[in-house]
């Protein structure tokens, strides 16, 4: 393992948190995810299905985690079901959990092979009366193949028809969407790896350097850090690339007099960072690019003023949404009357600034959280505006990582150079 351990508490914490929350007589399901196909003998890397790693910490292909707090024999209340290894998957694919490990990691007791599930799970459901199986309910999920999870609930009502089921995801999002200290702290390593990554590039990026290099250059100094990698695809976007919103393909020559937008975070362990900043290629902004990107850093730092407990994410963007209005008709990019004139629910900032400010980040990049629930202390949000001038080759993009405190927010990404003189300085170095 590359991540310093998570705590076993952490995971019995999350649990019983869940516990709080369901009817009496409930059973608790959860499957891994499948390890994804591609074409002739090839997969997709495995990922874990991130509630059942968020209730167990266990991050292997074909586990089943099933819970029922209060049924009547103490140790069959949380049992972990995983896939027994044997010698030709020792020489194959490598170490597998052995019971003991499963149970260091996830703080639960009675652990079992696969080959048990059968028998376990319908002694189980003699006694059960609510079973809470997951679907997933992010709200921008398009999910078109069969999960474990899907196919489960199929097997399961099938052969349990009489049961009551009920929607395990809701609990997820309300329970995931408020993060524990153990978690801040990696998504705080997180962010301090994507910190050194940036600044590695920072002393790299000149006129003539490709796209894909400065990938390369991020992706180094991640892994050397102990991470796994990218915690997904960078945008690494030159001139008017950066107007391109979900830009992938980093395969252009960065020229003299450009702005580079990239948006890359370091994946530690399971947690994700997520930071975009932007930067002139050649080591200097021009007077334009810098009155622009100091109206999107003025948003963020706006914005994240607003990032309160109680404040519903909808009120929360509609400020936004006027503070970056106010922002573009300084910079001579709108008007009054194209603000007065704008058709209902697509306000005149949108042209240049279309996406959301802020979205939840943990195991997920775009992670749980019910976006009507008010915000909470323990919550981490991106803070992510920008501005996207096309007609002038121009896009700008700033995101920190914050948690909402007591106090005010902490900032996740505060250590990182955004301030236009202290990026100056450091690629004039
Ligand atoms: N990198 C994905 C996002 O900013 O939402
Ligand atoms: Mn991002
Ligand atoms: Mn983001």
């Amino acid at each position: 393992m590359r991540h310093k351990a998570l705590p076993p508490e952490l995971f019995s914490g999350h649990r019983a948190k869940l516990y709080e929350h369901l009817k009496p007589g409930s059973i608790v399901v959860l499957n891994a995810n499948d390890i994804m196909p591609t074409n002739a003998d090839g997969t997709m890397p495995f990922v874990q299905q991130t509630d059942l790693f968020h209730l167990s910490g266990i991050n292997q292909e074909e586990t089943i985690l099933v819970l029922f707090p209060d049924f009547p024999e103490e140790g069959l209340r949380e049992v972990l079901f995983l896939r027994e290894t044997n010698e030709e998957i020792a020489i194959w694919e490598g170490h597998k959990y052995t019971k003991e490990e499963a149970r260091h990691a996830s703080g639960i007791q009675n652990v079992k092979w696969l080959g048990e599930f059968d028998r376990v799970f319908h002694q189980l459901m003699t006694q059960a009366q609510h079973v809470y199986l997951n679907t997933n309910d992010h709200l921008r999920a398009k999910v078109e193949v069969e999960t474990r999870d899907s196919r489960f609930i199929k097997y399961c009502k099938d052969v349990y028809p009489l049961h009551e089921y009920e929607r395990l995801n809701p609990l997820m999002h309300q329970l995931r969407a408020v993060k524990d200290d153990a978690e801040v702290d990696m998504l705080a390593t997180a962010c301090n790896i994507t910190k050194h990554g940036f600044e590695r590039v920072l002393g790299f990026v000149k006129p003539g350097v490709k796209e894909y290099e400065i990938e390369a250059e991020y992706l180094h100094e991640f892994v050397r850090r102990g991470s796994t990698g990218f915690a997904y695809t960078p945008i690494i976007a030159s001139g008017a690339n950066a107007c391109v919103l979900h830009y992938i393909d980093n395969d252009q020559v960065c020229q003299e007099g450009d702005v580079l937008l990239m948006d890359v975070g370091a994946k530690y362990g399971p947690y994700n960072a997520d930071m975009t900043r932007s930067i002139p290629v050649s080591g200097r902004f021009t007077d334009r690019q810098k009155a622009v990107y100091n109206a999107v850093l003025r948003v963020q730092r706006e914005a994240m003023k607003l990032l309160q407990p109680g404040t519903t994410i909808q009120d929360y963007h509609k400020e936004v949404g006027k503070i970056m209005t106010h922002e573009l008709i300084g910079l001579g990019l709108i008007d009054q009357t194209d603000v007065k004139n704008a058709p209902k629910g697509m306000p005149a900032y949108k042209k240049y600034f279309m996406h959301g400010t802020s979205h939840h980040l943990g195991l997920d990049v775009h992670d749980y959280g019910n976006w009507y629930a008010p915000m909470q202390v323990g919550n981490v949000f991106t803070v992510e505006p920008g501005i996207y001038i096309l007609e002038e080759g121009l896009g700008i993009r700033l995101e920190n990582d914050v948690v909402i405190t007591n106090n005010g927010i902490n900032d996740l990404m505060g250590h990182i150079p955004i301030e236009v003189e202290a990026i100056e300085d450091l690629m004039n170095r």
